[in-house]
Parts: C-alpha cells; sequence; structure tokens
C-alpha cells in the first residue's frame, strides 16, 4: 500500500512509521512521498535521508487555493497514493482532496478527541488545554478525515494518565509516546484491509484477524 505523509514540523510520527517498517512491525506499506507545507520542518529532512520523494507545497508558492490542491493531488496521483497519513500536518485539507481520498485520509491528534480539538488545537495548545480542564486522562487518537478539523470517524484511540502537577510538556511527551505506537498500528489496520466504515452511523469497525 503506498502511503503518502503530510506533516509541518519535526516529523517524530514519520521516524517512528519508518522505524516500524524497518523491525517488521508495518508490513506490505511503503511511504511513496512526503509533503510540507513548510520548507524548514524536520519531517523533509527525514524523508531525504531515507531516500523518500519529498516536497515543500504550500500557500505561498500558488497563486490560489486551486493551484495549491491541483499541486497537492497531482503529486499525490504521480507516486499512486492509496493512503494519505497527516502526521502533525497544520493544514486543513480541502474538500477536493478529502472526496478524492474519501476515508483513506488518517490524521493523528494528540488528544482525546471529540475533546480538544478543533482550529488553534494543535502541539503544546492542545496539552496546556488539556491540563487547564483538568483532566484526569488525555491521550491519543488516530481518526479518518472529514471535512471538519480534526474531526471524523475515529480508528484507534488510546489513554495516558494527567498526574497530579503534569506540565503541557511531560504530557506532550508522555502523548506522543503513545501516538508512535498508534499511528504505525492504525496504518497497518489499513494495509490488512480491515478498516471499514459504515455508511450511516459513519462509525468505523476493525475487523479481527
Ligand atoms: C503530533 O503531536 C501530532 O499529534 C500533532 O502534531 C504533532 C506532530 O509531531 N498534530 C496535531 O496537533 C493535529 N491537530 P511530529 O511532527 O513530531 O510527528
Amino acid at each position: 500500500m503506498n502511503v503518502a505523509v503530510l506533516g509541518s514540523g519535526r516529523g517524530s510520527n514519520l521516524q517512528a512509521i519508518l522505524e516500524s517498517l524497518q523491525q517488521g512491525a508495518l508490513t506490505d506499506v511503503r511511504i511513496c512521498a512526503v509533503i510540507s507545507n513548510n520548507s524548514g520542518a524536520g519531517i523533509l529532512e527525514i524523508a531525504k535521508q531515507n531516500s523518500i520523494p519529498s516536497f515543500h507545497i504550500s500557500q505561498k508558492q500558488c497563486a490560489s487555493d486551486d493551484q495549491l490542491n491541483d499541486r497537492l493531488l497531482s503529486t499525490l496521483s504521480q507516486f499512486g497514493t492509496e493512503l494519505v497519513v497527516l502526521a502533525g500536518y497544520m493544514k486543513r485539507l480541502d474538500r477536493r482532496i478529502i472526496e478524492r481520498y474519501r476515508d483513506r485520509v488518517l490524521n493523528i491528534h494528540p488528544a482525546l478527541l471529540p475533546r480538544h480539538g478543533g482550529e488553534g488545537l494543535y502541539g503544546m495548545h492542545v496539552h496546556e488545554a488539556v491540563i487547564r480542564a483538568g483532566e484526569k486522562e488525555s491521550g491519543a487518537t488516530v481518526h479518518l478525515v472529514d471535512e471538519e478539523y480534526d474531526h471524523g470517524p475515529i480508528v484507534l484511540q488510546r489513554t495516558v494518565p494527567v498526574a497530579d502537577g503534569e506540565t503541557p510538556e511531560s504530557l506532550a511527551t508522555k502523548v506522543l509516546e503513545i501516538e508512535h505506537q498508534l499511528l504505525p498500528e492504525a496504518i497497518q489496520l489499513f494495509a490488512e484491509g480491515r478498516i471499514t466504515v459504515n455508511e450511516k452511523t459513519h462509525q468505523v469497525a476493525i475487523q479481527p484477524l
């Protein structure tokens, strides 16, 4: 299965995917392309180090939203993308891309959606919000992407406790560790064809082995 990974930052989730591939925990998967909206993103560097075709595609290079989406779509299709993975991609995906890859776009979010997601809630802001709300647990969510930000049927979710005196930084470290397990697991479920989405309820069912 050809997987394209989109990200805006350091790329630790891409690194975790690549390590899962090297360790054989993730099979029948090839990272076919990495795309970032940020030319200085670590995720592009990781792609280069691993000889994965990598692209900086951003709004600033394009005259219109349509042109940006044309470039994203043509790059995805050029590499035979079958699954799109948003690994710290801080831009909302346009409807055209979601329609083209309906139920084939995964996003990882560093909290237990539907709580603590949405516009402006990314990275450390999420952990600050979780602590401010006095939550006793947080975690990570992998979900299918629909037209709303941080929204869509949940594929996998795993929790971590929020300790007394937890800081956003310490919580981020704990959640990131979970993210690095959860995202490769979700990709593997896709590769095994075990994810189905109920047309009426829009809920994900995972077929047992
Ligand atoms: C991850 O924590 C991911 O969950 C988060 O960005 C980080 C990217 O880290 N995504 C969001 O907040 C999306 N709303 P990485 O670049 O090291 O993989």
